[in-house]
């Protein structure tokens, strides 16, 4: 492994994890890969390589429909992994229904589809934040046209955070249905107090549904505990495979809801002109779900669970606080968000004066850096900090420090080109 490059690394910064992951042992243009874009999806261990590649290899065949073994053991397998995958986010069952989706953005669009337009019309008010992704706004923005129903933001303060007192003048309005927030910022970082938050909500009896997406692959998250009505997350993001996501969602409440998408296993009975819903989770799974994808992600929490998510935040905090520290000393640099890591997750997203954050990931990337530019499907945000674009560097379970300090001398050594 690459001593650091430059500068100290904090003492344990590492989880000592690398050599689960293949990727990172790759070399782009005779350079180590240095891969600090967590945000956009992780790297995937063999844990998960190995379960996926197994799950075709020995098991496959389609779930919830064979009588003979071969079935039985994808069936376990599919549902042994959504067991799983409850039990590691808090969301048992009876209580907690587990609903497998295509990825986050699936499971907002679900509760956009089947609740809000069961439950959103003239005169009611949908809540959001000025820091969401473009995932928990445009279902919204579509779901409020449609209903002729408002959208209001949430506006964010000059640290990047939220007001519980603003929440709760919104709140005394009486109008608000339901409110959809991220639990951690893509762009800002910042980690918003959900379960303050979603008490508030309860209370003045509206629905809640948080976007977990840049949190459960950073930090232990409990869905009972945060009091979410709604809780949903993106596999990728979380070592799993691409194509699998999760709702959480209260029993109670799904159970009311109407199907989102038709078609097979989400019936009970069909008729030639009407039919009758399968029960929880089934209703809201119509089609062949994605069964491998699903398995790589049950094997991607026992990955998770086996570190210890604990272990992965206080690591991913200690990271975090190093990488502030050290992209303070690039001369014009700006990181929007929370300066201090303890309230934020481990992502930066920066600008440097006289540079096009695009250019700044080019030239990162040229030295093996990958990081991202651009709006961060958050182009609400993006105005509301008036800058059309940043560079986000973001750690994951795997990133260390020397992985930094390698960023900062492609950070310095792209600023020297730029000045040149
Ligand atoms: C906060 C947040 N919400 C939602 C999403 C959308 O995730 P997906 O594309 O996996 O649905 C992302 C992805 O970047 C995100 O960061």
């Amino acid at each position: 492994m690459p001593q650091a490059v430059s500068g100290l690394a904090p003492a344990g910064a590492s989880l000592a994890v690398r050599q689960d992951f293949p990727i990172l042992g790759r070399r782009l243009g005779g350079k180590p890969l240095i891969y600090l874009d967590s945000a956009a999806t992780s790297q995937k261990p063999n844990a998960v390589i190995d379960a996926v590649a197994d799950y075709m290899r020995h098991h496959n065949a389609n779930v919830h429909r064979g009588v003979y073994p071969l079935a039985a053991e994808s069936d376990a397998a599919y549902e042994g992994a959504r067991t799983r995958i409850a039990a590691f986010t808090g969301s048992q069952a009876p209580q907690w229904t587990t609903v497998f989706t295509r990825n986050v953005t699936e499971a907002i669009n679900l509760v956009a589809a089947s609740w809000g337009r069961a439950n959103i019309g003239p005169g009611d008010a949908v809540l959001i934040t000025e820091m969401e992704h473009h995932a928990n706004v445009v279902p919204w923005q579509m779901l409020c046209t449609e209903r002729g129903a408002e959208l209001r933001y949430l506006a964010i303060d000059e640290h990047g955070q939220l007001s519980l007192e603003a929440l709760q003048d919104e709140l005394d309005r009486g109008d608000v249905k339901l409110v959809s927030f991220t639990h951690v910022s893509n762009v800002l970082g910042t980690i918003n107090p959900v379960a303050d938050i979603t008490q508030r909500i309860r209370t003045a009896g509206a629905i809640s549904f948080v976007d977990g997406a840049q949190a459960v692959p950073h930090m232990p998250v409990d869905v009972a505990t945060l009091g979410a009505d709604f809780y949903g997350w993106t596999g990728h993001k979380a070592v799993g495979p691409t194509g699998i996501g999760v709702l959480h969602g209260r029993t109670d409440v799904m159970e009311a809801m109407q199907p989102f998408m038709t078609g097979g296993d989400m019936i009970a009975s069909v008729d030639l002109f009407s039919a009758t819903w399968n029960e929880l989770p089934y209703k809201f799974e119509a089609g062949t779900p994605a069964i491998a994808e699903a398995v790589g992600l049950g094997a991607a929490v026992d990955y998770l669970s086996a570190v210890g998510m604990e272990r992965v935040r206080d690591h991913e905090r200690a990271l975090t606080g190093y990488m502030l520290t050290r992209l303070a000393e690039i001369p014009g640099l700006t990181v929007v968000g929370p300066q201090d890591a303890g309230a934020r997750s481990g992502l930066a997203a920066f600008t440097i004066d006289g540079m096009h954050p695009h250019d700044i990931a080019e030239l990162a990337g040229r030295a093996g850096v990958c990081i991202r530019a651009g709006h961060h499907c958050a182009q609400p945000l993006m105005r509301r900090l008036g800058l059309a674009a940043t560079a986000r560097a973001s750690v994951g379970i795997y990133t260390e420090a020397w992985e930094i300090d390698a960023l900062i001398d492609a950070l310095v050594a792209g600023r020297a080109v730029f000045e040149d």
